[in-house]
């Protein structure tokens, strides 16, 4: 499996931490110095749906392809207005595309998650290309009086289209149970027979656990691909990490012993988009040449869950 094209949109209203200082007992040099972040894009006027389609169309448009070339697309997002249906269907048809669709959610390593999937689809299905849209409002989750949560995120989508053809090479994909180290609880209805109180809650998070935990499972998830595929770190261009927080990036890069140059970072500018992040990252790197034909990629996300994804690619150049 191959990219074939690549896209990203971003809310318009830019968020700075001197904004939130405004509201929050926080710091431009508190957030700074604990995450690398600078500001973040919010939604304001837009919905999340009309970035999920922007940046769908950008990768339709970049893969050279028509609508009605998709068999499939998956849509990675943990949660917007819309419960049913889901976001892949509400873009489907504002693309012109017919085929079936699915969300997922792999929380921030959902974009990665969608990737295995894919592939194992287009390994096992008579399939050709696959859209791919990973969408999510994560300042949605917080709670706006919450300093220690609200800071990390930004909203965002991404896009790419795969297709058969030289590529990823290998995945590891990992699960385990931790609820309580980070969860949002939305609202249900009620009925007259339910007799156990949930309380809805905004994002609750233990950020040192939650680092704890992400720097281990992505280091490990490195670590096998890089022995699975007889690798080093040093055989490796670049390493496209989950944009969670600066200080988790510069514990894997310092772990494997390779150059700042080979970890790019956009979290200065955009935050925590969860699984847009690396989307956004690809999708700004392949556009600007940074990403070049023949480099070796190395992938890692990870989530709530706890959850993590790790994918080896060759990158192939996409003409824009
Ligand atoms: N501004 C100022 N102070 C803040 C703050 C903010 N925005 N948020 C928290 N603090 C305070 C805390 O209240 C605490 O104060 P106290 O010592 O008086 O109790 C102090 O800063 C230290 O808090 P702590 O949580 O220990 O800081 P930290 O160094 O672990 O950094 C995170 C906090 C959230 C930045 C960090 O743990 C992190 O990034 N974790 C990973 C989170 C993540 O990536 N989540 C998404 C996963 S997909």
């Amino acid at each position: 499996m191959k990219i074939i094209g690549t896209g990203s949109a971003l809310p318009e209203k830019v968020v700075t931490n001197d904004m939130l200082a405004g509201f929050l007992d926080t710091s431009d040099e508190w957030i700074t110095t604990r995450t690398g972040i600078r500001t973040r894009r919010l939604l304001s006027h837009e919905t999340l749906r009309e970035l999920a389609l922007k940046a769908a169309q950008a990768a339709l448009q970049s893969s050279g392809l028509r609508p009605e070339d998709i068999d499939y697309l998956i849509c990675s997002n943990v949660a917007n207005s819309y419960v049913s249906p889901s976001l892949g269907s509400i873009v489907l048809g504002q693309l012109g595309c017919s085929c079936p669709t699915f969300d997922m959610n792999g929380a921030c390593a959902g974009l990665v998650y969608s990737l295995d999937v894919a592939d194992a689809f287009l390994k096992s299905r008579d399939m050709k290309n696959i859209l791919i849209v990973a969408a999510e409002q994560p300042s949605r989750f917080c709670s706006w009086h919450d300093r220690a949560t609200c800071v990390l995120f930004g909203d965002g989508a991404s896009a790419m289209v795969v297709t058969q053809g030289e590529g990823f090479k290998d995945f590891r994909l990992t699960g385990d149970t931790h609820t309580e180290v980070m969860y949002y609880k939305r609202q249900m209805e009620r009925t007259p027979y339910d007799r156990v109180e949930e309380p809805t809650e905004p994002l609750v998070m233990n950020g040192r656990e939650v680092f704890r935990l992400a720097v281990e499972a992505c280091i490990n998830d490195v670590d096998t691909l890089l022995e699975r595929n007889g690798m080093t770190g040093a055989d490796v261009d670049l390493f496209l990490l989950h944009q969670a927080n600066m200080r988790i990036i510069e514990c894997i890069r310092e772990h494997l012993g390779q150059p700042k140059e080979k970890f790019p970072t956009n979290i200065q500018k955009y935050g925590n988009t969860s699984s847009a992040s690396i989307g956004i990252l690809m999708d700004e790197m392949s556009r600007s040449g940074e990403l070049k034909d023949g480099q070796t990629v190395m992938l890692s996300a990870f989530g709530g869950g706890f959850v993590t994804a790790a994918a080896l690619l060759k990158w192939s150049a996409i003409q824009y």
